[in-house]
């Protein structure tokens, strides 16, 4: 008898499969050697920006311990693999308010992302619709949001109200009428917030062409000539152009002094925008169950568990540590949430503890600066590997899989 050699026809060691199952965003090969992870971009930001500019963007409330928290918090749970399953065409897509995403994360809304990256907000929302996935328009932006829809009409918006009821009114219609069916009201600013970093560097809202400042914009040339003076030449000084129905501030005027929420804005606000908005409504900025609980009898769609990125209040839980228990209180309403995500691994851990999709701020902007359009494609796609490469250790095939079997809390380690 001769002994049945077995020869096998796919190779054994699948650890960095040749053909990767993540095709549509591949990363970009002029930056792959540079940005590894979103953190790489940070680092690179910090060396491109002025001080300023980059205090604003990475900056937080106080001494900052609420974005630090926002980090550690990840490292209370550990993944539980699983073995032997068929992953071999796995998927990160997941479907949210009626759209199939190609992956369960989107980009942050951020204010201002003009004075950090040329043209951000055109950029962002091109880099999202060609990785299709969700970017946030900030009310703080100066591209009308109606330049924004047309190069991209999937854009969500996210509104800071006045609890002025005809201010109100004529933002939803401007809203509607831009072609927006996704409206999130942010309701964690009811005050500006104590930021030091911004204050110790020399950022101000209106901004102040300080002595200070124009050396530190003066000493960091490529953002002076592609950012500041790109967006001078262009259009002129910046407007804050959809935070009114019509109109809106110039950046070095007195009425951007503070522009966020108003302290006398409430949930009977809420009530109201519920009433005339027909389309998706999503309340950003809650961590208490408490609070989820209320957005649910007012008839929100979703919610976004943030602390604003550790901006608002120093100290603040961190979104990961209350998760859980406003999941439980959540019902029907999709939660979103966001503040310290960095890796694909950080993602799962959330969808796994019950929440439906992923907001990433700061990394996009520093991606949107250094890179471009570019910069942000390749960020999603680093993420999106990062993602598909923990399914397939979890044992995953899809998101609908997950589940909080797939992790183990610190805690209860022996
Ligand atoms: C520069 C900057 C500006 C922001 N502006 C807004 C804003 O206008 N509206 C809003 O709802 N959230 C705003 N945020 C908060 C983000 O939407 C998001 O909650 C936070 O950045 C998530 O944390 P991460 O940056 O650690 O990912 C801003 C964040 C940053 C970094």
């Amino acid at each position: 008898m001769t002994a049945l050699s077995i020869v096998p026809t796919r190779p054994t060691d699948t650890s960095s499969p040749a053909v990767s199952p993540v095709p549509a965003s591949a990363p970009i090969p002029r930056l792959w050697g540079r940005y590894l992870n979103l953190d790489d971009f940070e680092a690179a930001a910090r060396r491109r920006l002025p001080h300023a500019i980059y205090g604003y963007a990475s900056g937080g409330a106080a001494d900052g311990g609420a974005i630090r928290s926002n980090r550690d918090v990840f490292g209370r749970w550990h993944f539980v693999t699983r073995i032997l399953r068929d992953v071999a065409s796995r998927t990160p897509a997941r479907t949210l308010f009626g759209h199939r995403y190609d992956v369960p994360f989107g980009i942050a809304p951020m204010g201002a992302s003009a004075v950090a990256a040329f043209d951000a907000d055109l950029r962002m929302a091109r880099a999202a619709r060609a990785a299709n996935l969700p970017f946030v328009l900030s009310a703080n932006s100066i591209t009308p949001m109606e330049a924004v829809t047309a190069v991209n009409p999937d854009i969500w918006f996210a509104a800071y109200l006045p609890p002025d009821p005809a201010h109100i009114e004529g933002m939803l219609a401007r809203v509607a009428a831009a072609g927006v069916r996704v409206l999130v009201v942010t309701a964690d600013v009811p005050a500006g917030s104590n930021r030091e970093a911004e204050r110790r560097n020399g950022y101000t809202m209106p901004i102040r062409l300080t002595p200070r400042l124009i050396a530190d914009g003066i000493t960091h040339p490529h953002w002076l000539l592609g950012t500041a003076a790109r967006t001078v030449a262009r259009q002129g000084v910046p407007v804050i152009s959809n935070i009114q129905p019509r109109g809106g501030p110039g950046l070095f005027s007195r009425q951007v002094s503070f522009i966020g929420g108003d302290g006398a804005f409430t949930w009977d606000h809420v009530r109201q925008i519920r009433r005339s908005w027909q389309g998706t409504l999503v309340l950003k900025g809650i961590l208490s169950p408490a609070d989820a609980r209320l957005a649910r009898q007012h008839g929100v769609d979703g919610i976004v568990v943030s602390n604003h990125g550790g901006r608002q209040l120093d100290g603040a839980a961190s979104p990961m540590d209350v998760l859980g228990a406003i999941r439980d209180e959540s019902g029907d309403m999709a939660v979103l949430v966001d503040s310290g995500f960095r890796r694909g691994g950080d993602i799962l851990k959330a969808l796994a503890l019950g929440a439906d999709f992923v907001l990433i701020g700061r990394p996009f902007l520093y991606a949107a600066a250094l890179a471009g359009e570019p910069g942000l494609r390749h960020a999603a796609a680093l993420l999106r590997r990062e993602i598909d490469l923990d399914m397939a250790q979890l044992g995953l095939a899809s998101l609908e899989e997950i589940g909080p079997d797939c992790l183990l809390e610190r805690a209860t380690m022996q």
